[in-house]
Order: structure tokens, then sequence, then C-alpha cells
């Protein structure tokens, strides 16, 4: 791994001012707020850096596919792409430990078969990469607990278990910015709900330059490559495929299961007159067919929906099928990835000892900024 090496210039003021400091064996001459970084280059092998982290609590769905992972895929091909999975985050919630390894193994296992690739990306597992807990530590100290407790995600979560309203819960944030800290990451693709943890990332980036008089750590921006977030329906009419809505396709389902729940899906009796606006159980039919369907496909039956011919048994009957033809071959993919454990578990070393360089070379920089020696 070749980076953008960071020049360094120690500017010896102390040594003058302080002639005690500067010749101390313990090394006030680099004293932190002494140190200049030239302007970092946030790049590797000239591609910008980007990190995601996805919590392993179930199995993926349309919604995951359509709103995030097919952006990954196309991310690998441009940038210098980390996908992490966020076990240490998942431990809020106590989980069992023997549940741990299991669901890490199914994210794995269902990232890779929709085409992440571990040639491209770095995949790892957040809990194999040890640095990331020391940045946390020190973006904790920069961190008030009045911002801590301003979080909407973590009012919510915390109304949600009042009984384990845990440190580590109140400190999400900060754990998630050293996720994508440590590897100086520029972009960061993420749903909307997380747009308020980005933005204490973003902070603990400006205090750590500010306090240390550094401009080391970049600031990460929110990313999706069209203007909005895509927010993928569910199949009972209302807003968005969501695991705890109950209204998903999982990508693991067979092409029975897929019809059966998208025949189910929720309608009305019908369009009542030409070129009438779709009501909102209709319009989502309709977005998830412009999504997995073809533009052919779609047109043909907005057509029939604007002549008042359409019948929603045919339409769904399509829709089913298109979407059976995108899940399949991932479906048998995640099968087989599923069954190797050991591709899985060398697939996930190999990704954490590229984490681990990456993340190893700014926690020695970071070490040195704030004046501890280095290992
Ligand atoms: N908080 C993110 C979520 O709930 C997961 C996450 C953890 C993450 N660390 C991250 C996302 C770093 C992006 C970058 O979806």
């Amino acid at each position: 791994m070749q980076g953008a090496e960071p020049k360094y210039q120690f500017i010896c003021a102390s040594a003058v001012l302080f002639p005690a400091f500067g010749m101390s064996k313990i090394g006030f001459a680099q004293k932190p707020n002494l140190i200049k970084f030239a302007p970092n280059i946030y790049r590797h092998n000239d591609m910008e850096t980007v990190v995601s982290g996805i919590r392993p609590t179930g199995n993926l769905h349309l919604g995951n596919y359509y709103g995030a992972v097919t952006s990954f895929v196309k991310m690998q091909e441009e940038y210098n792409c980390l996908f992490f999975i966020a076990d240490w985050h998942s431990l809020t919630t106590h989980p069992k430990p023997e549940n741990i390894q299991s669901s890490v193994r199914t994210i794995l296992a269902e990232y890779l078969a929709c085409g992440i690739d571990p040639e491209k990306a770095t995949i790892y597992i957040q809990s194999d990469v040890p640095e990331t807990i020391e940045l946390y530590l020190y973006l904790n100290m920069n961190t008030y607990i009045g911002e801590l407790g301003r979080v909407t995600t973590f009012k919510e979560k915390a109304r949600k278990q009042p009984d384990n309203v845990n440190a580590g819960l109140f400190t999400y944030p900060t754990l998630m910015a050293a996720d994508i800290l440590q590897h100086k990451a520029v972009k960061v693709p993420v749903g909307k709900d997380q747009e308020q943890n980005m933005e204490m990332a973003r902070k603990c980036a400006r205090r750590f330059n500010n306090i240390y008089g550094v401009e080391f750590f970049p600031e990460p921006q929110n990313f999706h490559y069209s203007q909005q977030a895509i927010k993928i329906p569910g199949l009972d009419g209302s807003g968005k495929m969501g695991k705890s809505e109950g209204n998903c396709i999982y990508l693991f389902e067979d092409a029975k299961t897929i019809t059966k729940k998208v025949m189910r899906a929720v309608t009305d009796a019908g369009p009542q007159a030409p070129n009438s606006p779709k009501p909102e159980v209709i319009q989502n039919l309709f977005t998830l067919m412009e999504i997995a369907s073809t533009a052919d496909t779609y047109k043909y039956f907005d057509e029939k929906w604007n002549d008042c011919t359409l019948r929603y048994g045919d339409m769904k009957k399509q829709l089913a099928e298109d979407i059976v033809k995108t899940l399949s071959p991932i479906r048998e993919r995640i099968l087989e990835y599923s069954n190797n454990t050991e591709l899985l578990d060398s697939i996930a070393r190999r990704g954490a000892e590229k984490a681990r360089e990456s993340a190893a070379k700014t926690l020695k920089e970071v070490r040195q900024i704030i004046g501890f020696r280095t290992y």
C-alpha cells in the first residue's frame, strides 16, 4: 500500500525558548502543537478514500440492495473503498456471544454475493482492527457530553431501551468517527438517518485539527450517487422497506416466496379515471418497478394505468419475475459463500490486514501529534 506520505516539518521553537525542554529525553522538541503537517492529500493510489460500515443486524433486503449495496459495488471501481461490518457497534444491545460470528458471516456472505469484490475493496470486520479503539479514546477526550446527548439517534434508542442507556450507546458517534477518520476517508455513503452522526464525525476532525494546530484529518462528507438517497418502498403500501416494518423482500429468498410476497402487496380498487395521479400504495408499486424492471416494462404498465386498463395482478406478476431475475443469481452466491466459512474467514483476515495497515499509519501520526511515543 503506497499512500501519499504526509510531510512533517518540525518547528523546534521549544529548543530555543525553553532549552531545557528541547534537550529533555522525553522529546519536547516534538511538542504536539509545534508539529506542522503539510496539507494532506487524502488519496490512496490516486483515489479518494471511501468508508462505510454496516451493522450486522440480520439479512439484507431489497431496500439495502438498491439503497446502498449497488452503489458500493459501483464505488469500488472509482474509489479506495473500505467496507466493514460494525460488530462493536452492535454490542450496544448486548448480543449473545454465540450469535456474533454467525451474524457477521451472514452479512459478509451477502455483501460478497452482491458483487463487493475483495480484490477491489477492503472488506473487514470492525473488531479485527484494534487501532480504531485507540482513536475512539482520543476522540472521546475532545467530545462533550452535551453534544453527544443531543444526537437524535441516541435519544431515540435511550427511549426504546431505558434500562440499557450505556456509555457505548452514548459514544456511538465517536466510535463511528474513529471508523472513518482512521482511514482519512473523505466520502461516506450512508442513509439520511446518519446525517447527525456524520456531523459529529466532521466535528471530531475539525476539533482535533484545531486543538493541535494541524491539518490532519479531512472532514468526511455524506455521499450518494443520485441527488437524494433513494427510498425503496415496502410492500405494505407504507413508506420504506425495512426489517422492523416486516415489509421486506430478502435477498436470500427463493422465487416462490418472493412471488407470493409481491402478489400480496397492497393495492386499491384500480384506476378510476384516465391519467389520474397515483395514490401512494400504487406509486410504491411503480417505484419498485422503475427500480427492478426495464424502462420498457415500466412504460407499458404506466400507459395501462393512464388509460385505465391496468390489472394489478399482471403488473405484480411481471414485477415479481423481474425481482426474481435479479435476485436468483445473488441467492445462489449467498448459499455458496455461506457454506464456505474457510473462504469467508480468509477474506476477512486479508481485509483486516489491509485495514490495520491503513489505520496504524494514521494512529502513528496521531500519537506523535498528541505527544505520545510511537511504537
Ligand atoms: N451507524 C451506521 C448505521 O447505523 C453504521 C456505521 C458505523 C457506519 N460506523 C460507520 C457507517 C462508519 C459509515 C461509516 O448504519
